[in-house]
């Protein structure tokens, strides 16, 4: 069973085309990576998936259903670089935000059981200790971990991350990524990434867009085809950092 169907989707934004005739298949328990240099459209396509943008053209299904019959399957871990550090909000209530839902109301009482959930949540993701902390006050690595949690607490059945490692050190990085290995065993999970050696490494699968789909398939593809698709060589990928990936782990060369 696919999770999630990507059939024949355009966006435009005014007369600028972002994704164009895109084609995706994700299956069930499938761990995606979408790599793709800036502007490529992958935040849109999240996006799409999300059904925060409607496409000009295409459609979009979730586990074979119509996005409308679909809410609370899919938690969204959106890029940070867009998100208000300043808002004054504490982690624990962050999270239980997540368990609203559709619920929103002005006077909506937290359950119980959305405690509970919440409470282990934190623990699950070590953090428990900063759970009264303003988000303002966090690391990368503690935001992004918060941002996880806040998702997972819509209990969904996928997860799509945007760029979750983009600002934070390797050590909160291979955090994450161990982490969500773990939940990819019950869930789907989408990374929009620059990091391909953690593709390399934890992913199941990889695919390429740079507005077009170009590829998806083995996380393994030859380096020649990143080089098109991004139009430079695989060390410049990822901000522009020299940064080697495919088929070095056997020298010792570690990210
Ligand atoms: N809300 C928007 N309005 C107009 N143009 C947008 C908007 N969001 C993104 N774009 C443009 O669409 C293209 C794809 O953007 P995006 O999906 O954010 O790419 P990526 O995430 O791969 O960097 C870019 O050219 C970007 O400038
Ligand atoms: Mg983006």
């Amino acid at each position: 069973m696919n999770a999630i169907e990507v059939k024949d989707v355009s966006v435009y934004y005014g007369n600028l085309c972002a994704i164009r005739d895109v084609n995706l298949n994700v299956k069930e328990k499938e761990f995606l990576g979408i790599i793709g240099p800036n502007g490529a459209g992958k935040s849109t396509l999240l996006k799409v998936i999300l059904g925060l943008i409607k496409p000009v053209s295409g459609e979009v299904r979730i586990f074979g259903k119509d996005l409308k019959e679909t809410n609370k399957i899919l938690g969204y871990i959106p890029q940070t670089s867009g998100f208000d550090r300043n808002f004054p909000i504490n982690v624990l209530d962050v999270v239980l935000m997540g368990r609203l839902k559709n619920r929103l109301s002005l006077f909506h009482r937290y359950a119980k059981e959305d405690m509970e959930i919440v409470t282990d949540l934190l623990d699950k993701l070590g953090l428990s200790d900063v759970r009264d902390r303003q988000i303002g006050q966090l690391s990368g690595g503690q935001l992004q971990r918060v941002l996880i949690a806040r998702a997972l607490a819509i209990e969904p059945k996928i997860i799509l991350l945007d760029e979750p490692t983009a600002s934070i050190d390797a050590n909160s990085r291979s955090q994450i990524y161990s982490l969500l290995k773990e939940l990819n065993e019950e869930m789907t999970i989408v990374v929009v990434t620059h990091d391909l050696a953690a593709v390399s490494a934890y992913f199941d699968s990889i695919a390429c867009l740079n507005k077009e789909l170009h590829y998806h398939g083995d996380k393994e593809l030859d380096e020649e085809t990143v080089e098109k698709i991004y139009g430079c060589p695989v060390e410049l990928i990822a901000h522009g950092v020299p940064h080697r990936v495919f088929k070095v782990h056997e020298e010792g060369y570690d990210d």
